[in-house]
């Protein structure tokens, strides 16, 4: 489903992606992790395509990604999270769902103009999906709170949501456990594995080693820039470079 080869990224001189390779395989839940600063956020963004990649290559469902714009790769079908969630805070949750681009003929200024009954179906069936969505979440009942409202953990949920209203293939969630009670946290695991179930790919960064341990198919632990191991959890859990990595954190 993903494939990252050698692939690196330099910010000012310095290597925060550092020759990195790994392979994510269809319909698995794969955790990435590694201390911080090991730099799982800008691999993230590398996939994504919201940097540019300095060396290496990156591959989507065999189709060669390298410095292809977000939107191009999200038609492909990639939705990604943010560790920091961009709900939009002055509107309400559905209308965060149902403000998700996915090229609907309304954006398209001759369509509005010249198509308004298709446009209007097109909100309908946008609305629809958009409340699907959140019965997926099981947040009916929030549909009409504004989303500033929210708590931490329902944000990190709702940022689920938006990705899924893409309907991708592979999603991307950056740290979707930080913060969150422990309740909103089996929540979002039993959401993660939901939506495995359906026959999504899952690549998911966490420091919440117990939500890694639960759902995770395989682990890939990245350290100064590069993929150190990976293995089953257990393998993992075990792994005495992984424990050296850990110890050795610096505060990024
Ligand atoms: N835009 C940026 N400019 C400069 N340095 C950055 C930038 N983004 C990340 N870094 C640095 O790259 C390293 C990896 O960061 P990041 O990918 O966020 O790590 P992680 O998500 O694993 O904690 C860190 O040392 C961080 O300070
Ligand atoms: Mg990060």
């Amino acid at each position: 489903m993903l494939k990252v080869k050698s692939v690196v990224k330099e910010f000012s001189g310095f290597r925060a992606v550092d020759e990195c390779s790994f392979e994510v395989e269809k319909n698995t839940i794969t955790g990435l992790i590694g201390p911080n600063g090991a730099g799982k956020t800008t691999m993230f963004n590398l996939i994504a395509g919201s940097l540019k990649l300095d060396q290496g290559e990156v591959y989507f469902s065999e189709q060669k990604v390298n410095n292809f714009a977000p939107h191009q790769i999200a038609r492909l079908g990639l939705a990604r999270t943010f560790q920091i969630p961009k709900t939009l805070r002055k509107m309400t949750v559905l209308e965060n769902l149902m403000l998700v681009p996915s090229g609907q003929s309304g954006e398209n200024i001759w369509n509005s103009w010249f198509r308004g009954a298709k446009v209007e179906n097109e909100e309908k069936v946008n609305a629809a999906k958009a409340y699907e969505t959140l019965e997926f979440l099981e947040m009916e009942h929030l549909a009409d709170e504004m989303a500033v409202n929210l708590s931490g953990g329902q944000k990190k949920l709702l940022e689920l949501g938006r990705a899924l209203m893409a309907e991708p293939e592979l999603i991307l969630l950056d740290e979707p456990g930080a913060g969150v009670n422990p309740t909103l946290l089996n929540k979002i695991a039993e959401n993660i594995l939901k939506l495995k179930e359906r026959g999504k790919t899952i690549l998911l960064i966490e420091h919440n080693m117990d939500l890694i341990m639960n759902i995770c198919d395989r682990v890939i632990v990245m350290n100064d820039g590069k993929h150190l191991v990976e293995g089953t959890p257990a393998e993992i859990k075990t792994n005495p470079q992984v424990l050296e990595a850990y110890l050795g954190e610096k505060t990024a």
